[in-house]
């Protein structure tokens, strides 16, 4: 079917085409005709006679449209009329129509056209030379003749007569006008040839004195004419007789002169216009032609006047005719040639619609065709993206597993987890324990609250994935919250040699987020901070409002290794460790902080450069339009610092190479006490003494001083009252109400010496309170004691449980209470409280 159709269009095609190509053929004029340029170099064309010879020879040129006319006018001068015909020459005309003003002037150019293979058509006038192709015109010497017979004629063979010769004297006419009538009136004796005038004033001269004077030969009718009104001036015109030569049917003419009685005659002198052109076209289309053409001519009097005339007017009519038929002829061709270009046009535009309807029809088949096999593969694309949606379901299925798999994994760690850390918790906390075993066990035991920070993470994260972990938001403070997990990183800063600056610089910036989120985010960010910067780095910790108020922002900068642009690029996703060795981590840390940060519908981003440190900023929304109800459950909740945690994270921060035994040979000593003291002399005063017996921590602030107390269970506390961060009550309060901590013996060291105070100091189950200034032997002295105290307990109370003792007391050791049972019975057998 469509074959046929490609045929039938093909059919088309090729008919538009023959259009196309008969349209274009008929739009063409004659085209086996040869376009000729034909020069025409006329010596005057203003006078009547010359107007006429022009006209005759366009109304012939308007029946051969091939031929095309440059006309020059020389205005009577033979130099001009060269030039002319020069440059008509340089024009390559294909032919020359000269009526040469003067023979001799006129006749080498002349020549030189003839000679260079351009025919020479002239008229009227004759040149000095044979050197033409054509002459066409009347015999001016029978034209004379014809005046000289008719004057002896009308004179009867007797008077005088005058000549007017007025043309050019080299033209040929003037002379051979005036040879032929001479020879004329040479055979009538009477007849008396006066003289010759050649202007005007001459002529009146001569009108005037020749006073009988019978007749005038005018060598045309202009000069005629002027005779005649010569003569009606002198008032002689009915006297005189006159002759003129040309005879043109036009007003005022010659024809209208005779009939109105102002002349006797005139001699038809024909202009040749029409033969000119005739004979130039059979010269150019290469038929035979005669070389002299000699027109004739015949006298015109008052005897053959009104049939000239009347014949003239026929002829003058024909002639309008003719140019009226000529031009509604013209008219017709212009119709024609513009009914030509339309049909050329609509035949263009027929063939160029058939051809885009070709064009159109093959390319709708070939997109039918490319349709078909679109269809096919959009068939099978679909059946692939069908597969893909089922792989794509197996591998959600496969990771859900995965991650069911790591949830499960992860639930079942957290008991088996909590149950190590139970029992070693109590074995740290044994008094009896040496101290190096005892850092070994803080080693495991750091470890196992990382490994279930870890497990926490990773649950953490599930819930948010299932959208079961929702934010409750608390309106607190949080400069000082910042300030406050930003102090637990303190003492990993000093033992890194760290400049470590927090900048809250609003205090009392009140926003509204989840503690317990923060705390995580913050310790995660601060943990890696601490963990890639190098020791002697810095690290800057700022809080304020964003420009608009809108926004509380944390910022966390650090001088460490930085981030090259591909762990940036990836830095909060979920499991990327990064593809730099020194940048890596589990890999959930940053995950899980956005995650959390998200849900406060706050951003986090990081700028950073490999080896330029990084900068975290936390950005989170103020106010509480942005939560929703469910988001602000809660009251606001006082934050407590999770001392524990901040303790994995701390620890974490710092170097995680493990403790040698090495390491824990350094000391030599079993004992150690943590000294809480701001003022850095009196700190190293006391150390100075009792470095050499025992293991001193040192903090310089309470935040720090409660930290070390949970990170390194000392033997034995000194506290200072007031201190920076946290105060000695509140330490002392928080310690021994911790049953991790609650039997390690605390002593107050204060200036605060009133008895309320010390009272105070009693309250909160301080061990001792020495009030300063204090003696160093003293102060050493009340450490031995209590510590001897705590061996006789040791001694009293063995660390394996006694079958003897008590089922309670039993079951309380191995559910890791014992260190209260301690503290309670220290608290029973030493109420020893030393006052200075
Ligand atoms: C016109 C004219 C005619 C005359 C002819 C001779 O210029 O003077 O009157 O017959 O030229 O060349």
């Amino acid at each position: 079917m469509s074959a046929i159709i490609a045929r039938k269009s093909l059919v088309w095609i090729a008919v538009s085409c023959w259009l196309f190509v008969f349209s274009n053929c008929s739009c063409s004029d004659r085209p086996s005709k040869k376009e000729w340029k034909i020069g025409f170099s006329q010596c005057v064309g203003s006078d009547e006679w010359r107007k006429t010879m022009l006209a005759e020879m366009k109304r012939e040129l308007s029946f051969h449209n091939n031929l095309k006319l440059l006309f020059r006018d020389a205005d009577a001068s033979s130099e001009k009329q060269v030039t002319q015909i020069q440059e008509l020459f340089d024009q390559h005309v294909d032919l020359l129509i000269v009526t040469p003003n003067e023979a001799r002037p006129l006749t080498p150019i002349i020549e030189k056209v003839f000679e260079s293979g351009i025919p020479v058509v002239i008229v009227d006038r004759k040149i000095d030379s044979k050197k033409y192709t054509a002459f066409i015109g009347a015999s001016n010497f029978e034209v004379g003749q014809d005046a000289g017979l008719y004057a002896a004629s009308i004179l009867k063979g007797k008077g005088n007569i005058i000549e007017m010769a007025g043309l050019p004297a080299g033209a040929s006419p003037a002379i051979d006008r005036h040879k032929g009538f001479m020879d004329a009136i040479s055979h009538y004796p009477g007849l008396n040839y006066v003289r010759k005038v050649d202007n005007l004033q001459k002529e009146e001269e001569a009108l005037r004195t020749i006073s009988d004077l019978d007749l005038v030969y005018a060598q045309n009718d202009p000069m005629a004419r002027d005779t005649y009104n010569l003569c009606k001036k002198l008032g002689i015109e009915k006297r005189i007789k006159i002759i003129g030569i040309d005879g043109l049917p036009i007003k005022d003419g010659g024809l209208d002169m005779v009939a109105n009685k102002y002349i006797s005659a005139t001699v038809l002198y024909p202009t040749g216009g029409q033969e000119a052109i005739l004979t130039a076209v059979k010269i150019l289309e290469g038929r035979s032609f005669e070389k002299d053409n000699q027109l004739s001519t015949t006298i015109i009097d008052s005897t053959n006047i009104r049939i000239t005339r009347l014949q003239n007017e026929k002829v003058l009519a024909q002639q309008m005719d003719i140019d009226r038929r000529q031009q509604k002829i013209e008219e017709q061709e212009m119709i024609r040639r513009n009914q030509n270009k339309i049909i050329f046009a609509i035949s263009i535009s027929l063939a160029l619609a058939l051809i885009m309807g070709g064009v159109l029809f093959y390319y709708l088949r070939e997109n039918k065709k490319i349709n078909v096999r679109l269809g096919i593969q959009n068939v099978e694309i679909s059946d692939q993206r069908n597969q893909l949606i089922d792989l794509g379901k197996m591998v959600k299925d496969a990771t859900d597993a995965k991650f069911n798999f790591f949830t499960n994994i992860s639930h079942e760690l957290r008991t088996p987890l909590t149950l190590i850390l139970g029992p070693l918790e109590d074995a740290v906390a044994s008094p009896k324990l040496p101290f190096s075993a005892k850092l070994q066990l803080e080693m495991v035991k750091k470890n196992a609250m990382r490994l279930l920070r870890l497990v926490n993470q990773l649950m953490d994260f599930r819930k948010i994935e299932e959208a079961r972990m929702t934010l409750r938001a608390s309106e607190n403070d949080i400069s000082e919250f910042v300030l406050e997990i930003a102090g637990a990183f303190s003492e990993t800063a000093r033992k890194k040699k760290i400049a470590y600056r927090v900048d809250p610089a609003e205090k009392g910036l009140n926003a509204w987020f989840d503690v317990n989120m923060l705390d995580k985010i913050l310790f995660n960010i601060l943990s890696n901070a601490f963990k890639y910067t190098n020791e002697h780095g810095s690290i800057d910790v700022s809080v304020c409002k964003d420009a608009e108020g809108r926004h509380v922002i944390i910022k966390i900068k650090d001088s460490g290794i930085g981030m090259g642009p591909e762990t940036l690029q990836h830095a909060f996703d979920l499991f990327y460790q990064g593809n730099e060795g020194a940048y890596k981590g589990t890999g959930l840390g940053l995950a899980l902080s956005k995650e959390l940060i998200t849900l406060h519908h706050g951003s986090i981003s990081i700028q950073s450069e490999k080896w330029k440190g990084a900068t975290f900023e936390i950005r989170l929304p103020l106010g509480r339009e942005h939560l929703q109800d469910a988001e602000l459950k809660g009251a606001p909740t006082p934050y407590q610092l999770n001392y524990e945690d901040a303790k994995i994270y701390t620890s974490e921060a710092e170097s995680l190479k493990p403790l040698s035994s090495n390491d824990l040979a350094i000391t030599g000593k079993d004992q150690s006490i943590l000294l809480i003291e701001d003022n850095p002399e009196i700190r190293m005063f006391i150390k100075s003494h009792l470095s050499k017996s025992y293991e001193v921590i040192e903090a310089e602030n309470g935040n720090l001083g409660l930290h070390l107390a949970y990170e390194s269970v000392p033997d034995i506390i000194i506290s200072d009252v007031l201190l920076p961060g946290k105060d000695g009550m509140h330490i002392t309060e928080t310690l021994k109400n911790d049953i991790r901590t609650s039997h390690i013996p605390i002593i107050i060291l204060t200036a605060r010496g009133s008895m309320e105070q010390q009272i105070e100091g009693l309250k909160v189950n301080a061990d001792a309170y020495i009030v300063k200034p204090f003696n160093i032997q003293y102060l050493e002295e009340s450490i031995r004691s209590l510590l001897k105290n705590r061996e006789v307990l040791k001694g009293i109370i063995p660390v394996s449980c006694p079958k003897t003792a008590s089922p309670t007391l039993r079951r309380k050791r191995l559910t890791g209470s014992s260190s209260m049972n301690l503290l309670l019975l220290s608290r029973a057998i030493l109420p020893m409280r030393i006052l200075a």
